[in-house]
């Protein structure tokens, strides 16, 4: 770990002791002069590792568990990103085949697209009930009080808004409220955004009230009854409805988009109010419903952000990074530099590749780029300014970490230690991967905490953490701890020992399998049990287990290869028999449990006529059905499109159900 690393993360653990003791105790342990300093020192070091970066955002607001969850009853999702013309030119052509849409010019809604933290509101009998933060998406923290403090948050609807419905938007600070609450506070904010997080999450409702927080109205959550036809009426409705809508929303066709672009980004100085790029929303809801989304983000929406920031420095040091799956990952440390507003001081290299191509040597001159919350990347070397001695760069060919030999495949371009779990970099990685937040999500076992307990021997591998709670006495007893924290952290472990299967499988930090595929997983399997002897079964190439797991839409051969590779290996599969006994795994309701198509496995062959496949497969699956490529006795109706060929007689000869696109259709709902 670098040195300026383990300053950051000191400084953190510091700042977050202090914000307990002021938020939670009401009993500060130091003046806001020496956290003031601790803050600014901390900001100077945020680019040294992005995940710490993230954490230092949290940093001044309340702690997290002080507000409870409130579930989403529809997830809040992110946006995918283009940064220029031809990446818009391809979204809008991706949507257009997806509907089979042809060259009709396509209708959006764009708006600016707002630097704050969005929220959700929900409405019940026209008045204001709930209102939460994004949380991980499906579960946000419970901010009503504070949030009832905003001005421009109506807290009644008039008679014809729905009996139940949610309404999502930004809640931000304006310049003006952030120059004048940082000249009012001791304390400073980096950023409105960081402000408003920070005001937004207050333990007392008269701190938010202070602090001026401003909100714009911008997005659909769950109704129980339509509310407009197109975008720009449910905005229109959102403003006769009393909410902020941003003024500078419009309605225009694909054409017209860069010109939109160009034109806020020319006014971007002059608002009152941060944004990072304009938001291009498909205008029509109907055709939003058809597009619903893929992981986390419509298909319907895109983030067109605003330019990376650009500058130059010098490169003074490449250091290789070892991951969780011994991915030896380089990375340049350079002299400091602002780009954008921001210090930066490290940059990606992705590999070794990628350093040859751009011939990166020690002591280059580069100029370098950052957009939005991406790593900093470097672009080009500035050749004339190179130093006459200068060397190509050579990528070691050993672990730096456990010194094991890091070998390439031939059609890879990740170098990979070849010290497994006997590599300590490994062994920590895949331990902070287990606790963090998409997986067991353990408060309190932090990337810090992981490596204190790793260096004392007391987690070598997952099923330790379990066996924690048994050595709280000991963890009291050490420096920076104490009975209540230790007991905390003793209660935070209980209570993961119930764990969704989709964390499960997530915490394994299985090569490709992040949240989503996961999750997919998940779904399609449905219980631990049947995953397990699956997985199993599918480590047998041609196997019909195989088969069905590299069918699964979003899995693939490649990826069901490594499932296999994971399974195969038999301390995997011991791993997994003595976590298991320690823990519940809860069995995976279908997301769209009680859908029309819940638990059905359906095959579309041949040509739809009225829908594109992707789009028939996405709404299939909306509805809790699962999309396989090929037809056995588990399929339990196969689609049969125009010029339908062998599936159809495959499912003839064993009996599936048939279905013609209109009969599916009628199936779906369309
Ligand atoms: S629409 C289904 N509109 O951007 C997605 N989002 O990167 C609905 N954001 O989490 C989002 N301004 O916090 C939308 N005018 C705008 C926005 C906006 C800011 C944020 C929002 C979202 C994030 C996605």
């Amino acid at each position: 770990m670098s040195a300026t690393r383990g300053r950051l993360e000191a400084l953190i653990a510091r700042l977050a002791e202090a914000d307990l003791a002021y938020h939670r105790d009401d009993q500060p342990i130091m003046d806001d002069a020496a956290y003031d300093a601790l803050k600014r020192e901390a900001e100077a070091l945020r680019d040294s590792d992005p995940a710490l970066a993230a954490t230092l955002d949290q940093v001044g607001a309340a702690p997290s568990g002080a507000f409870a969850k409130i579930r989403h009853r529809q997830p809040m999702l992110s946006l995918d990103n283009v940064f220029e013309q031809a990446e818009f030119a391809a979204f809008c052509s991706k949507i257009r085949r997806f509907l089979n849409l042809g060259t009709d010019p396509l209708q959006f809604m764009a708006e600016p697209k707002i630097d704050g933290l969005s929220i959700s509101l929900t409405y019940e009998n026209r008045r204001f009930m709930r209102g939460a933060t994004r949380g991980d998406g499906s579960e946000g923290e419970d901010v009503t009080e504070n949030l009832r403090t905003l001005a421009d948050l109506p807290v009644t609807l008039p008679d014809d808004a729905p009996d139940f419905v949610e309404i999502r938007g930004e809640v931000y600070m304006t310049k003006r409220d952030f120059l004048a609450l940082n000249q009012s506070e001791a304390r400073q904010f980096a950023n409105p955004r960081n402000a408003a997080a920070g005001s937004l999450r207050q333990l007392d409702p008269q701190v938010t009230a202070a602090r001026k927080l401003s909100l714009f109205a911008y997005a659909r959550g769950a109704a129980s009854a339509p509310v407009g036809k197109t975008h720009e009426q449910y905005l229109r409705t959102l403003t006769r409805w009393g909410f902020a809508v941003n003024p500078l929303a419009q309605r225009l066709t694909e054409a017209d988009a860069e010109k939109f672009q160009q034109l806020i980004a020319e006014r971007r100085a002059g608002l009152d109010y941060d944004i990072d790029g304009v938001v291009y929303k498909i205008d029509d809801l109907a055709l939003q419903e058809r597009l619903g989304f893929v992981g986390r983000a419509p298909r319907w929406a895109v983030a067109w952000k605003f330019p990376a920031e650009r500058a130059i420095s010098v490169l003074r040091d490449i250091t290789i990074q070892v991951g969780r799956t011994g991915a030896l990952t380089p990375r340049a440390t350079l002299d400091p530099v602002n780009v954008g507003g921001v210090l930066v001081q490290h940059a990606t290299l992705h590999n070794e590749d990628e350093i040859a191509r751009k011939d990166i040597r020690i002591d280059d001159t580069v100029e370098l780029q950052r957009a939005g919350d991406v790593i900093p990347q470097i672009i080009r070397v500035l050749l004339d300014h190179r130093p006459a001695d200068s060397v190509a760069f050579q990528f070691p060919d050993h672990c730096p970490v456990c010194g094991s030999l890091a070998i390439r495949p031939a059609d890879e371009v990740v170098r990979r230690c070849t010290g497994g779990l006997a590599c300590p970099a490994q062994v920590v990685e895949r331990l902070i991967h287990f606790c963090s937040r998409g997986a067991f999500d353990i408060e309190g076992m932090g990337e810090k905490t992981v490596r204190d307990f790793h260096a004392l021997g007391w987690l070598v591998s997952a099923p330790d953490i379990f066996r924690l709670p048994a050595r709280a006495g000991e963890i009291a007893a050490l420096d920076g701890w104490g009975e209540t924290s230790a007991h905390k952290l003793a209660a935070a472990i209980e209570a993961r020992r119930k764990v969704p299967l989709a964390r499960f499988i997530f915490a394994l930090g299985i090569r490709r399998i992040g949240e989503a595929n996961a999750r997919l997983l998940a779904r399609h399997y449905g219980s631990y049990q049947n995953w397990r002897s699956q997985m199993q079964a599918a480590g047998m190439i041609g196997s019909d287990a195989r088969l069905e797991l590299g069918s699964i839409t979003g899995i693939g051969p490649s990826i069901a290869e490594e499932l296999a590779g994971f399974f195969a290996e038999s301390h995997n599969r011991t791993l997994l028999d003595v976590l298991v006994a320690m823990l519940t795994i809860t069995d995976e309701t279908a997301i769209a449990a009680g859908g029309a198509l819940s638990g059905k496995t359906i095959v579309f062959t041949g040509t739809l006529a009225q829908m594109t496949r992707p789009e028939a497969k996405a709404r299939a699956e909306a509805l809790g059905a699962k999309v396989t490529e090929t037809v056995s006795k588990k399929t339990d109706y196969v689609v049969i499109g125009e010029d339908a060929g062998s599936k159809a007689a495959k499912a003839a000869s064993l009996g599936v159900t048939t279905l013609t696109e209109a009969a599916f259709r009628e199936l779906a709902g369309l």
